[in-house]
């Protein structure tokens, strides 16, 4: 996509909202609830996979209400043709220690399931006290490999999504609502 000039053409790539601010706000409640119950007292370290998912972290860590820290990483997973298996490279890494963590990986959303299968992967060989997932969205139908998250806040069918966090060429993340793209 071209660089977006006009606030018309940005308006006009934002099809129809899908979820909106409210539902967004309601399922998040939910999810820290659920985190905050079956953590209690333990040690937690939310690690959040930027860009895409840096909104939904500023949000669920504030629905959490147990003592727990915040870690940042940048990770791209590379695939030549159409081999599954691929390499992430971490372009950010963690400061912390996962040996003293019971660690949850933030993401925005699970697409082939490619980039958190590979994610999850590298962080277990850091030997985390325990690991799950929690994703903002799912899309299922586009699955290219095994991957589940532990959580996962909206089921949505197999189109572009954009906004709260999410972007098309780095436009849209901040849209407070998730919206379908309009390529046209
Ligand atoms: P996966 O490895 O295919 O699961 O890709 C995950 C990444 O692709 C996400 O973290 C997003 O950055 C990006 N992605 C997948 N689907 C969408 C979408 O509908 N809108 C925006 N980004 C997406």
């Amino acid at each position: 996509m071209e660089k977006i000039c006009t606030l018309d053409e940005f308006n006009h790539r934002i099809k129809k909202v899908v979820i909106t601010k409210e539902e967004i706000e309601e399922a998040i409640q939910r999810a820290g609830k659920e985190i905050s119950d079956s953590y209690d007292g333990r040690p937690i370290l939310l690690v959040s996979i930027l860009k895409g998912a840096f909104v939904f972290m500023a949000d669920l860590c504030r629905a959490i209400t147990v003592p727990c820290e915040i870690g940042f990483m940048c990770a791209k997973s590379y695939y030549s043709g159409t081999k599954s298996s691929g390499v992430v490279k971490i372009t950010m890494d963690l400061d912390q220690d996962l040996s003293n963590y019971h660690v949850i990986i933030v993401e925005d959303i699970v697409d082939t399931g490619r980039t958190l299968r590979d994610i999850v992967k590298l962080l277990k060989a850091r030997n985390p006290l325990s690991l799950r997932v929690v994703t903002l969205l799912d899309k299922p139908d586009r699955r290219l490999v095994d991957f589940k998250a532990d959580i996962a806040l909206f089921t949505i069918p197999d189109f572009f999504v954009i906004g709260y966090g999410l972007d098309c060429a780095e436009y849209f993340r901040n849209l407070p609502y998730i919206a379908e793209y309009n390529p046209e």
